[in-house]
Protein backbone atom coordinates (compact mmCIF):
# COMPACT_ATOMS: atom_id res chain seq x y z
CA UNK A 1 0.00 0.00 0.00
CA UNK A 2 1.41 3.27 -0.99
CA UNK A 3 2.15 5.56 2.23
CA UNK A 4 -0.94 8.14 1.26
CA UNK A 5 -3.35 6.64 -0.50
CA UNK A 6 -6.33 8.54 0.21
CA UNK A 7 -10.20 7.49 -1.10
CA UNK A 8 -12.85 9.72 -1.66
CA UNK A 9 -16.41 8.62 -1.67
CA UNK A 10 -19.23 10.61 -3.29
CA UNK A 11 -22.70 9.31 -2.26
CA UNK A 12 -26.20 11.63 -3.50
CA UNK A 13 -29.59 10.84 -5.17
CA UNK A 14 -30.01 10.72 -8.69
CA UNK A 15 -29.13 13.87 -11.14
CA UNK A 16 -27.15 15.66 -8.10
CA UNK A 17 -24.27 15.33 -10.33
CA UNK A 18 -22.44 12.79 -9.05
CA UNK A 19 -20.52 11.85 -11.95
CA UNK A 20 -19.78 15.06 -13.23
CA UNK A 21 -18.48 15.87 -9.83
CA UNK A 22 -16.31 12.77 -9.33
CA UNK A 23 -15.10 12.31 -13.00
CA UNK A 24 -13.81 15.89 -12.89
CA UNK A 25 -12.28 15.12 -9.29
CA UNK A 26 -10.55 12.22 -10.21
CA UNK A 27 -9.34 13.58 -13.16
CA UNK A 28 -8.13 17.18 -11.06
CA UNK A 29 -6.20 15.21 -8.43
CA UNK A 30 -5.14 12.08 -10.74
CA UNK A 31 -7.36 9.50 -8.91
CA UNK A 32 -8.96 6.76 -10.24
CA UNK A 33 -12.72 7.65 -10.89
CA UNK A 34 -15.29 4.17 -10.12
CA UNK A 35 -19.17 4.98 -10.88
CA UNK A 36 -21.17 2.35 -9.05
CA UNK A 37 -24.11 3.57 -10.13
CA UNK A 38 -22.71 1.62 -13.79
CA UNK A 39 -22.26 -1.26 -12.08
CA UNK A 40 -25.81 -1.81 -10.61
CA UNK A 41 -27.09 -0.47 -14.46
CA UNK A 42 -24.48 -3.52 -15.52
CA UNK A 43 -26.09 -6.34 -13.18
CA UNK A 44 -29.58 -5.24 -14.47
CA UNK A 45 -29.14 -5.11 -18.37
CA UNK A 46 -27.25 -8.94 -17.53
CA UNK A 47 -30.31 -9.95 -15.91
CA UNK A 48 -33.13 -8.54 -18.29
CA UNK A 49 -31.10 -10.21 -21.27
CA UNK A 50 -31.18 -13.48 -19.28
CA UNK A 51 -34.97 -12.93 -17.64
CA UNK A 52 -33.57 -13.21 -14.45
CA UNK A 53 -35.95 -11.55 -12.30
CA UNK A 54 -35.20 -9.33 -9.47
CA UNK A 55 -36.53 -11.15 -6.87
CA UNK A 56 -35.07 -14.20 -7.23
CA UNK A 57 -31.24 -14.46 -5.29
CA UNK A 58 -30.63 -18.04 -6.72
CA UNK A 59 -30.64 -17.46 -10.72
CA UNK A 60 -28.91 -14.24 -9.55
CA UNK A 61 -26.25 -15.73 -8.11
CA UNK A 62 -26.04 -18.68 -10.88
CA UNK A 63 -25.95 -15.87 -13.62
CA UNK A 64 -22.95 -14.65 -11.95
CA UNK A 65 -21.12 -17.49 -11.55
CA UNK A 66 -21.17 -17.52 -15.08
CA UNK A 67 -20.37 -14.00 -15.80
CA UNK A 68 -17.50 -13.00 -14.13
CA UNK A 69 -16.59 -9.25 -13.11
CA UNK A 70 -13.60 -7.74 -14.33
CA UNK A 71 -12.05 -4.19 -14.40
CA UNK A 72 -10.83 -2.34 -17.41
CA UNK A 73 -9.18 1.35 -16.77
CA UNK A 74 -8.37 3.99 -18.92
CA UNK A 75 -4.91 5.58 -17.31
CA UNK A 76 -5.44 8.83 -19.69
CA UNK A 77 -9.21 9.31 -18.44
CA UNK A 78 -8.44 8.31 -14.80
CA UNK A 79 -11.72 5.85 -15.42
CA UNK A 80 -12.51 2.55 -14.21
CA UNK A 81 -15.56 0.55 -16.03
CA UNK A 82 -16.89 -2.88 -14.86
CA UNK A 83 -16.28 -5.60 -17.52
CA UNK A 84 -19.05 -8.29 -17.57
CA UNK A 85 -17.70 -12.07 -19.08
CA UNK A 86 -14.83 -9.99 -20.49
CA UNK A 87 -16.38 -6.99 -22.58
CA UNK A 88 -17.00 -3.54 -21.12
CA UNK A 89 -21.18 -3.10 -22.14
CA UNK A 90 -22.58 -0.16 -24.16
CA UNK A 91 -23.33 3.22 -22.28
CA UNK A 92 -26.50 3.54 -24.70
CA UNK A 93 -27.12 -0.02 -23.20
CA UNK A 94 -26.92 0.97 -19.66
CA UNK A 95 -28.38 4.26 -19.73
CA UNK A 96 -31.45 2.41 -21.72
CA UNK A 97 -35.20 3.15 -20.58
CA UNK A 98 -35.48 -0.60 -19.42
CA UNK A 99 -32.56 -0.27 -16.74
CA UNK A 100 -33.49 3.08 -15.59
CA UNK A 101 -36.97 1.49 -15.12
CA UNK A 102 -35.62 -1.48 -13.24
CA UNK A 103 -32.40 -0.83 -11.50
CA UNK A 104 -33.34 -0.05 -8.27
CA UNK A 105 -35.48 -3.15 -8.15
CA UNK A 106 -31.98 -4.93 -8.62
CA UNK A 107 -30.06 -2.98 -6.62
CA UNK A 108 -32.58 -3.32 -3.70
CA UNK A 109 -31.63 -7.09 -3.72
CA UNK A 110 -28.84 -8.73 -1.40
CA UNK A 111 -27.37 -11.07 -3.80
CA UNK A 112 -26.45 -8.42 -6.39
CA UNK A 113 -25.30 -5.87 -3.34
CA UNK A 114 -23.05 -8.52 -1.78
CA UNK A 115 -21.59 -9.35 -5.20
CA UNK A 116 -20.97 -5.64 -5.84
CA UNK A 117 -19.30 -4.75 -2.44
CA UNK A 118 -16.69 -7.34 -2.81
CA UNK A 119 -15.94 -6.23 -6.50
CA UNK A 120 -16.44 -2.34 -5.24
CA UNK A 121 -13.63 -3.03 -2.25
CA UNK A 122 -11.08 -4.45 -4.75
CA UNK A 123 -11.40 -1.18 -6.76
CA UNK A 124 -8.81 0.16 -4.23
CA UNK A 125 -6.65 -2.61 -5.23
CA UNK A 126 -7.39 -1.98 -8.59
CA UNK A 127 -6.04 1.77 -8.65
CA UNK A 128 -2.88 1.18 -6.83
CA UNK A 129 -1.93 -1.56 -8.86
CA UNK A 130 -1.81 0.90 -11.71
CA UNK A 131 -0.34 3.92 -9.61
CA UNK A 132 -2.89 5.96 -8.50
CA UNK A 133 -2.68 7.95 -5.12
CA UNK A 134 -6.42 7.48 -4.83
CA UNK A 135 -9.99 6.56 -5.42
CA UNK A 136 -12.89 8.95 -5.89
CA UNK A 137 -15.89 6.16 -5.96
CA UNK A 138 -19.44 7.86 -6.47
CA UNK A 139 -22.72 6.23 -5.28
CA UNK A 140 -25.23 5.31 -3.07
CA UNK A 141 -23.94 3.39 0.26
CA UNK A 142 -20.09 4.30 -0.50
CA UNK A 143 -19.70 6.13 2.61
CA UNK A 144 -21.86 4.08 4.92
CA UNK A 145 -20.85 0.31 3.56
CA UNK A 146 -18.02 0.15 1.08
CA UNK A 147 -15.52 2.27 2.46
CA UNK A 148 -17.04 3.52 5.63
CA UNK A 149 -13.42 4.96 6.87
CA UNK A 150 -12.83 6.96 3.45
CA UNK A 151 -10.69 9.94 4.20
CA UNK A 152 -13.30 12.09 2.68
CA UNK A 153 -17.08 11.53 2.35
CA UNK A 154 -19.10 14.16 0.46
CA UNK A 155 -23.42 13.79 0.14
CA UNK A 156 -24.06 15.85 -2.66
CA UNK A 157 -27.43 17.45 -3.26
CA UNK A 158 -29.30 19.89 -5.58
CA UNK A 159 -32.70 21.01 -5.81
CA UNK A 160 -35.52 19.47 -8.00
CA UNK A 161 -35.61 21.57 -10.40
CA UNK A 162 -32.16 21.56 -11.17
CA UNK A 163 -31.89 17.84 -11.30
CA UNK A 164 -34.80 17.46 -13.46
CA UNK A 165 -32.87 20.03 -16.42
CA UNK A 166 -30.02 18.09 -16.05
CA UNK A 167 -31.48 15.01 -16.66
CA UNK A 168 -33.63 16.82 -19.86
CA UNK A 169 -30.54 17.89 -20.87
CA UNK A 170 -28.79 14.67 -21.08
CA UNK A 171 -31.73 13.64 -23.02
CA UNK A 172 -33.02 11.15 -20.48
CA UNK A 173 -36.78 10.05 -19.76
CA UNK A 174 -35.76 9.16 -15.76
CA UNK A 175 -38.14 9.16 -13.06
CA UNK A 176 -35.65 10.42 -10.47
CA UNK A 177 -37.58 10.90 -7.28
CA UNK A 178 -39.60 7.69 -7.65
CA UNK A 179 -35.96 6.18 -7.94
CA UNK A 180 -34.68 8.22 -4.88
CA UNK A 181 -37.76 6.73 -3.23
CA UNK A 182 -36.99 3.13 -3.74
CA UNK A 183 -33.37 3.61 -3.08
CA UNK A 184 -34.14 5.62 0.28
CA UNK A 185 -36.15 2.76 1.56
CA UNK A 186 -34.86 -0.29 0.58
CA UNK A 187 -33.55 -2.70 3.52
CA UNK A 188 -30.22 -3.44 2.45
CA UNK A 189 -27.71 -0.18 2.11
CA UNK A 190 -30.20 2.51 1.61
CA UNK A 191 -29.04 6.05 0.06
CA UNK A 192 -28.56 8.42 2.95
CA UNK A 193 -26.72 10.82 4.22
CA UNK A 194 -22.93 8.99 5.75
CA UNK A 195 -22.11 9.26 8.85
CA UNK A 196 -19.42 11.99 8.86
CA UNK A 197 -19.98 13.32 5.31
CA UNK A 198 -19.77 16.82 4.53
CA UNK A 199 -23.40 17.84 2.64
CA UNK A 200 -22.40 20.07 -0.55
CA UNK A 201 -25.54 21.80 -2.36
CA UNK A 202 -24.40 22.10 -5.60
CA UNK A 203 -28.02 23.50 -7.17
CA UNK A 204 -26.19 27.50 -7.11
CA UNK A 205 -22.64 26.22 -8.14
CA UNK A 206 -21.19 25.63 -11.30
CA UNK A 207 -19.07 22.22 -12.65
CA UNK A 208 -15.55 23.87 -11.85
CA UNK A 209 -16.67 26.22 -8.18
CA UNK A 210 -18.11 22.22 -7.23
CA UNK A 211 -14.85 20.40 -8.04
CA UNK A 212 -12.53 23.10 -6.57
CA UNK A 213 -15.03 23.77 -3.55
CA UNK A 214 -14.54 19.56 -2.57
CA UNK A 215 -10.59 19.97 -3.81
CA UNK A 216 -9.71 22.30 -1.04
CA UNK A 217 -11.28 20.24 1.80
CA UNK A 218 -8.21 18.12 1.00
CA UNK A 219 -5.18 20.63 1.99
O1 LIG B 1 -26.05 6.69 -10.08
P1 LIG B 1 -27.04 5.97 -11.03
O2 LIG B 1 -28.28 6.77 -11.26
O3 LIG B 1 -26.39 5.54 -12.30
O4 LIG B 1 -27.44 4.66 -10.22
C1 LIG B 1 -28.33 3.70 -10.75
C2 LIG B 1 -29.05 2.97 -9.64
O5 LIG B 1 -28.12 2.14 -8.95
C3 LIG B 1 -29.72 3.85 -8.59
O6 LIG B 1 -31.11 3.94 -8.80
C4 LIG B 1 -29.45 3.14 -7.29
C5 LIG B 1 -28.40 2.14 -7.58
N1 LIG B 1 -27.15 2.34 -6.84
C6 LIG B 1 -27.07 1.82 -5.57
O7 LIG B 1 -28.05 1.27 -5.07
N2 LIG B 1 -25.91 1.90 -4.88
C7 LIG B 1 -24.84 2.52 -5.40
N3 LIG B 1 -23.70 2.58 -4.70
C8 LIG B 1 -24.91 3.10 -6.70
C9 LIG B 1 -26.10 3.00 -7.38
Amino acid sequence: MPPTFTTIAIDGGAATGKSSTARGLAARLRYLHVDTGSHYRALTLLCLRHKVAACDANAIRALLSHNPLGTEVDLAACDAKITVDGSVPADADLRSDAVNANVSQYAAQPAVREALKEYQRGQKNVAIAKGFGGLVMEGRDIGSVIFPDAELKIFLEADEATRAARRAKDGQTDAILERDRLDSTRKTAPLTCPEGAIRVNNSQMSLPEVIEHIAAMLS
